[in-house]
């Protein structure tokens, strides 16, 4: 193993300042976050695997018991989308607040499921992790509580799926990597997948070749959520979002971009991220916000003066087989949403939402895309469409069925079958990694850093994940 590469995270904590600042939830804290010299990692104990998650499959389940934690905007959603899923029995649901308990009851009440409900007082979340009815834990809290949750549910041997990011510290990232492969519990992260829709669709294209070698790959969490989201009193509990924001400057939600990129580059099945170089520019618009609505409103008055993030941050990956990422955060300019963007190898380039040129005369015309969609659509969107269409045809109950995600069914249809997951803890590990990396590359004037080895020299020989072909089977779990 490659010591330099794969520093010990204490080691690297205790050098990075991460430790003793504690980024998570830091809330209205600032950071100081210092470099840690190739010298000093190498010098330092590295992390040692103890089993390996890439390609477990867990016991199957032919019901899947399920606890949602956090009922907010998202959360009661989640609830829905579960619920309408074959085999999910929605056993206990959770929130600091009593009535988003009693809503989401309600909401799922007409497919059969009668879940109990937890409220009033922040641990109640370990009630529901201690009982032994419960085999997966799907957690959309706030982002401090993402690695707790999700540590103490699979010591309580819960799998655990959780909203994005996975973790917000190098620390808690090992925590994940250590906790499932003891436990042998999955720790899987929601959404932004190359499940489903034209990511999957390129990656089908990628493994077959289409692109040639792949060479560079950009993707971005760009989304306003500026007045109608961070600034809005009624929207996140505590303002908890707008909180974020402050004190810390990086690429603070880089998985609706990255995580694609990194299933088409096969990190951690054959590549692996080796360092990143990360940069911030000011606030422009934040600060000025909270001065505006602080004018008229003193609800606002405490997040005057803050340090607000940069508004865009642009971190730039190298991989250790010499391929490009660039990832970009901005959720504050009047710009359309981006996620993944663009792929580019030595035959082809795709360009979201639908273009792909062969040579530098331009892409090719609409008909043609359509005509490569339709080649190459994987098996996965394919099976997800005909249930999708079946469900449809069977219900006319209203439920939001349509709104299950691939991944969703994908995770619900693996544990079923008794399959490996798609996604595993290294690849939570990995894109979550980025925040703090970030944060502290943008604090050094953008010195790069290294990427932690998350699976401690396995990426070299890692099966790949994504079956989106479905080779290994399943599949067969419908949408009610
Ligand atoms: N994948 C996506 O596309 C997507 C979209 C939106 C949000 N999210 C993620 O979902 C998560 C939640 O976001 P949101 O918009 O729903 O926020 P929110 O503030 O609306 O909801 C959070 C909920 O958690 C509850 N909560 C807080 N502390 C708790 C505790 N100790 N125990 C139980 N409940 C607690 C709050 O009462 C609130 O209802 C975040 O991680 C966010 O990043 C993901």
């Amino acid at each position: 193993m490659d010591s330099k590469k794969n520093y010990g995270r204490r080691e690297f904590l205790k050098h990075s300042g991460i430790l003793s600042a504690g980024i998570a939830g830091a809330g209205m804290t600032g950071i100081g976050l210092t470099g840690c010299s190739s010298a000093e990692k190498s010098k330092s104990q590295p992390h040692v695997q103890t089993f390996n998650m890439s390609g477990y499959s867990a016991p199957k389940l032919d019901v899947v018991r399920v606890a949602v934690i956090g009922l907010g905007n998202r959360g009661s959603g989640t609830v829905r989308r579960l619920a309408s899923i074959e085999g999910v029995e929605i056993k206990a649901l959770c929130d600091l607040e009593a009535d988003r308990v009693s809503k989401a009851i309600e909401s799922i009440k007409h497919l059969g499921h009668n879940p109990d409900p937890y409220a009033g007082n922040e641990d109640e979340w370990k009630r529901i992790c201690d009982r032994q009815d419960i085999d997966l834990i799907a957690i959309v809290t706030p982002w401090h509580l993402h690695t707790p949750i999700c540590v103490y549910a699979m010591e309580s041997g819960k799998h655990a799926y959780t909203e994005l990011p996975a973790a917000v510290t190098i620390d808690e990232c090992w925590q994940l990597v250590e906790t499932s492969e003891k436990t042998r519990k999955f720790c899987v992260q929601m959404s932004s997948s190359c499940h489903g829709g034209i990511p999957a669709v390129i990656l089908n294209m990628a493994r077959k070749g289409y692109f040639g070698d792949i060479i560079h790959g950009e993707g971005a969490y760009i989304h306003d959520l500026l007045l109608r989201y961070n600034f809005d009193k009624e929207m996140y509990h505590n303002m908890w979002r707008l909180k974020e924001n402050i004190g810390k400057s990086g690429n603070l939600y880089p998985q609706h971009g990255l995580v694609p990129i990194i299933q088409l580059m096969d990190i951690n099945y054959g590549d692996k991220m080796d360092y990143l170089t990360s940069v911030s520019g000011n606030d422009f618009m934040m600060g000025k916000t909270a001065e505006k609505l602080a004018a008229t409103d003193n609800f606002f008055k405490p997040y005057v003066g803050q340090k607000y993030r940069g508004n865009i941050n642009i971190t730039t990956i190298r991989t250790n087989n010499g391929r490009t990422i660039m990832v970009q955060h901005d959720v504050t300019s009047p710009r359309p949403n981006v996620r993944f963007d663009l792929l580019s190898g030595t035959e082809a380039t795709y360009k979201a939402p639908d273009k792909i040129a062969t040579s530098h005369d331009g892409w090719i015309p609409e008909e043609e895309f359509k005509a490569l969609v339709e080649k190459y659509t994987p098996e996965i969107n394919k099976r997800f469409a005909a249930l999708t269409r079946e469900a449809a045809q069977i219900d006319n109950r209203g439920h939001s069925y349509f709104r299950v995600s691939p991944t969703d069914w994908r995770l619900i249809d693996c544990l079923r079958n008794g399959l490996p997951m798609d996604m595993d803890v290294y690849e939570s590990a990995v894109s979550s990694a980025i925040i703090p990396l970030s944060i502290e590359s943008v604090a050094n004037r953008s010195n790069s850093i290294d990427v932690p080895d998350f699976t401690c020299g396995a990426w070299k020989t890692n099966q790949r994940g994504m079956d989106i072909n479905l080779e290994r089977g399943g599949g067969t779990t419908k949408l009610l």
